[in-house]
């Protein structure tokens, strides 16, 4: 079978198929060093690592990811640590998606199915039918051909899957942009806090993150229209001194290794099937990173899509191919409604009232366990059924 796209969701459906027995070959149109360099999400909810750890890709992640039990939620004068363990039984794990990309392209390449860099032209044809077909041009400029029994687009939001699914169906796009972006900053400076810190402020939302013991990831809301370069290093500490004040504390300064302008959206494409070309992770849907969903929401898409691909390809049942859309899409709205939440209930919109709803909904969820636990249940991911 095909997979377009190599990033986190076409990677580890590629290895989760190898387990089971199928083969296939990932198409991927960047260079291994720019997917493996790439910066993204940090948060794995504890069924994603379950997930790699059982697709045999999780020795360093169990090595070298740092366990959180939870986060806290801040305004100005309170900082509130919420225990998701005591909460709901479950907790995350840091451990960036730079890393799951590295291990998963080192697994693949050490014995696994091929995984082709560097292609281009790619295009998914005949998906309608039994016998469909990706042409593509490969890394030396010759044109290639690769037939398959079913095609998975994990190509990612700016992918070719996605126009050829609502193409062919009476499908439909669901979309928010928010009027927020997040500037982010990697530093090589150890964390000043043990678990993540989602802060509230009145001049806009502010996340402290980290990538390990020595490394901090931070994030600034800022208006979209704001360019980097009006953000010296100086510019960019004393925001975030200030949106994370609290008492004696103070954030830990260091070299900035990488700073980028992320815009915010939602976006949900429906159905998530034409034929046999099913769309997986961030080429079906998006979420805006306040949830930390975006990584979690892909695993759980191929982790499902390679169960119903097993058993098209080896039972020849399509019960679970034609279930996948729906299946998929249900914890697609739910992930994209915590994150719309979370996103609504932390960034400064401006508006007064906005604020004071804002302060009611962040007291609520620190006054009341069931509250606490809502947030603590989606936060850390909902089983997968
Ligand atoms: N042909 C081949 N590959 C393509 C094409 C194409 N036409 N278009 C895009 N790609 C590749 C991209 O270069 C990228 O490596 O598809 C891959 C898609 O990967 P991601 O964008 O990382 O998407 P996904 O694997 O679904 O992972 C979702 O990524 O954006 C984050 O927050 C998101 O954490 C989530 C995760
Ligand atoms: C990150 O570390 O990149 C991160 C963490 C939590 C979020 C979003 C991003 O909600």
């Amino acid at each position: 079978m095909g997979i377009i796209g190599g990033g986190p969701a076409g990677l580890l459906l590629s290895r989760l198929l190898a387990l089971r027995g199928i083969d296939s070959v990932v198409l991927e149109n960047r260079s291994r060093e720019y997917v493996e360099q790439r910066i993204r999400a940090g948060i794995l909810e504890q069924h994603s690592v379950d997930t790699l750890v059982g697709a045999g890709v999780g020795d360093r992640l169990r090595r070298e990811g740092l366990e959180h039990r939870g986060i806290h939620l801040q305004w100005p004068g309170t900082r509130h640590a919420l225990d998701f363990q005591q909460l709901c039984g479950r907790t995350v794990w840091v451990y960036g998606q730079t890393e799951v990309v590295k291990d998963l392209v080192a697994a693949q390449l050490d014995g696994g199915p091929p995984l082709l860099f560097e292609v281009s032209d790619v295009m998914p044809e005949d998906v309608d039918g039994e016998r469909p077909r990706i042409r593509f041009t490969d890394a030396d400029d010759t044109p290639q051909v690769l037939e398959c029994d079913v095609i998975a687009g994990t190509d990612g939001f700016h992918g070719v899957s996605r126009p050829v699914v609502q193409g062919g169906t009476p499908g439909r796009v669901w979309e928010r942009t928010y009027p927020y972006a997040w500037l982010g900053i990697l530093a090589d400076a150890p964390p000043a806090t043990d678990e993540l810190i989602y802060a509230w402020h009145p001049e806009g939302f502010a996340l402290y993150s980290m990538r390990s013991p020595s490394v901090s990831r931070l994030y600034l809301q800022v208006d979209p229209s704001e360019r980097i370069e009006d953000w010296s290093d100086q510019r960019i500490w004393d925001a975030l001194d200030t949106r994370f004040a609290f008492g004696g504390w103070s954030v830990n300064r260091g070299p900035v290794t990488d700073r980028s302008i992320l815009p915010m959206r939602s976006f949900v494409s429906t159905p998530m099937r034409r034929g046999r070309l099913f769309l997986a992770g961030d080429a079906a849907h998006i979420v805006p990173p306040t949830g930390a969903k975006g990584l979690n929401l892909a695993i759980a898409d191929v982790t499902r899509l390679a169960a119903a691909f097993a058993r098209l390809l080896q039972d020849r049942q399509t019960d679970l191919v034609d279930a996948y859309s729906d299946a998929a899409l249900a914890r697609v709205w739910r992930c994209t409604h915590f994150s719309w939440w979370m996103t609504s209930m932390l960034h400064r919109s401006g508006d007064a009232f906005d604020a004071q709803l804002q302060l009611s909904q962040l007291r609520r969820v620190c006054a009341s366990e069931a509250a606490a636990r809502e947030l603590a249940e989606n936060y850390t991911g909902l089983p997968v059924d």
